[in-house]
């Protein structure tokens, strides 16, 4: 048995310590290839994502991984702070260098949002569902946020960064006030402890396979099927909540661009490409 198998159970005082992250252990359980190529682990970063940016800059190669156990500087959607707490989750970035034009990029957060759900259900049998466009979410909570972030021009992506949020044991008292509705964690919506070392090495094995079926054959339909099937905005009524103009209507589809379609009342349907949405009648965050 592994040092955090050992320490990774909730008989120690409840504290649910899954341990650190290790290379050694997260490279036991890769079979990517490409994804994890290289690894850099820091005990403490600002951020991932910022890291991730610096390299990228400077030539790091496709599928070089950032991974971080704490990010003093975590950063979500819309400049919004991202709870990184000392061996709590998963604060991840893959630098990407796709030969894709840059509409294609948000295909990257759904390909990473089925990679993770596809990992943690091969590992414990339970599913995390999307909320369009990046939240995984379990029981109505968010547990898992993507941000992913493009260096482009002229048709040409130099670079993609993949930002990967997980909170694995976080306890409710973690997240600040404000997020305590919404945010939630694997260990509080399951009660298993999962390894922190094995669900980033499934992750990075399914990542892989999802981001190559797509570079390799340009086909996205397997992917937008297996997302439809996760989907927990599709089929809802939604509010759309943009900053120029909010609206109502029913979630009918995600594009091949991973747009969303909403049918309004009077039956026009409109293309949403970002911001976000809320679903109506369910009362909590989602
Ligand atoms: C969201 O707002 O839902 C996106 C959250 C993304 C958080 C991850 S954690 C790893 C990476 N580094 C960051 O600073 N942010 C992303």
């Amino acid at each position: 048995m592994d040092k955090s198998q050992q320490i990774g159970n909730q008989g120690l005082g409840g504290l649910a310590y899954t341990g650190s992250l290790d290379e050694t252990l997260i490279r036991k359980r890769l079979s990517a290839n490409k994804i994890g190529r290289s690894i850099k682990l820091f005990d403490s970063i600002d951020s991932t994502n910022k890291k991730a940016k610096k390299m990228a800059a400077k030539g790091a190669i496709e599928g070089s991984i950032i991974i971080a156990n704490e990010q003093v500087e975590g950063k979500g959607r819309l400049g919004r702070t991202w709870v990184s707490k000392k061996d709590t989750g998963i604060w991840m970035s893959i630098i990407l260098r796709p030969e894709f034009a840059p509409i294609h990029a948000a295909k990257l957060t759904v390909i990473s949002a089925l990679a993770v759900s596809q990992a943690l259900y091969g590992m414990i049998g339970q599913r995390m569902l999307i909320k369009w466009p990046n939240d995984l979410v379990m029981n109505g909570r968010k547990i898992c946020g993507i941000l992913t972030g493009l260096s482009a021009d002229r048709g040409k992506i130099h670079y993609a960064i993949v930002g990967i949020g997980i909170n694995v044991s976080s306890r409710r008292g973690d997240f600040p006030p404000e997020l305590a509705e919404s945010a939630s964690s694997i260990l509080l919506e399951t009660d298993r402890i999962v390894d922190r070392n094995e669900l980033v090495a499934e992750i990075l094995n399914s990542f892989e396979e999802l981001y190559l079926q797509f570079t390799r054959t340009g086909d996205f339909t397997g992917h937008r099927a297996a997302y439809r099937e996760l989907s927990v905005t599709l089929g809802k009524r939604v509010r759309v909540l943009r900053p120029e103009q909010e609206f109502e209507g029913l979630a009918i589809d995600l594009t091949d661009t991973c747009t969303l379609l909403v049918r309004q009342d009077d039956g026009r349907t409109r293309e949403v490409l970002a911001g976000d949405v809320s679903i109506r009648g369910t009362g909590g965050y989602i």
